[in-house]
């Protein structure tokens, strides 16, 4: 049977990869660890990559598995999911996995000046009819360049033909570098790219599964900031 919400939350409060600023920490004192994520949370100097609405975090631990060089962090402002990808990392003993339970508007509030080399956008909502919120939006881009090392990625992963169709507009209309691009991974991406590619990719996340069931497309892009 599975755990009840607040048995969730109340596991995540005593779980150490679990990170649950307040809103005084955000707002008022500072995030004790922006800026200071590899050095005071995962005591090792690696690359740092994110999931932005990670949900119950299957990229985050996935990939974590996949390059347990890389030091990962989901970011979800919802408890219970994270508590899936929390549980997950520590099943696997995974010591490379964190878990930030935040709003992405405060970004620049939990992560210093180019600390950040690579973020994963994972069936993100779309935002239909509301561009400003798009993760892909110039406003999230602006983000995006103040925490990600110049040459840092952006990955999008989505059902949606109108989040995938605007991020290609954004990145024709600014002239970033689009390094990957597919209207349809599994039936395109995947078989014409190498093993190690094709294993990022077949990570399946909760809602890409879903959308799979439907008989959905997935689409994928991989990108940089210039
Ligand atoms: C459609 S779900 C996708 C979850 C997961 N990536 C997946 O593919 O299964 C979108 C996720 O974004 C999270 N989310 C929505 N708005 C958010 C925000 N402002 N800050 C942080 N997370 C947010 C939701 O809680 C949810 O887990």
């Amino acid at each position: 049977m599975g755990k009840g919400k607040l048995e969730r939350f109340a596991q995540n409060a005593t779980f150490e990869h679990v990170v649950q600023p307040t809103f005084a920490e955000l707002i008022n004192t500072g995030f004790a660890l922006k800026g200071k994520w590899n050095s005071d949370f995962f005591h090792r100097e690696a690359p740092l990559v994110l999931e932005l609405g990670c949900g119950k975090g299957e990229y985050t631990t996935g990939l974590a598995q996949l390059y347990p060089e890389r030091n990962y962090i989901g970011v979800d402002i919802k408890g219970a999911r994270i508590w899936r990808g929390a549980a997950t990392a520590k099943e696997k003993g995974l010591t490379n996995v964190g878990f930030l339970r935040t709003h992405v508007d405060h970004l620049l509030r939990v992560f210093g000046p180019h600390e950040i080399s690579e973020i994963w956008l994972t069936f993100s909502d779309p935002q239909i009819g509301k561009d400003r919120k798009k993760l892909t939006s110039p406003l999230f881009q602006a983000r995006y360049k103040e925490v990600l090392e110049p040459g840092g990625l952006i990955n999008l992963k989505t059902d949606s033909p109108e989040l995938y169709g605007y991020t290609l507009e954004q990145i024709a209309e600014h002239k970033l570098p689009l390094f990957e691009k597919s209207d349809d991974v599994y039936g395109e991406l995947v078989p014409r790219s190498t093993p190690e590619f094709q294993a990022v990719m077949n990570i399946r996340t909760f809602y890409e599964q879903m959308w799979l069931g439907e008989g959905k497309k997935i689409h994928y892009c991989r990108f940089g900031l210039g």
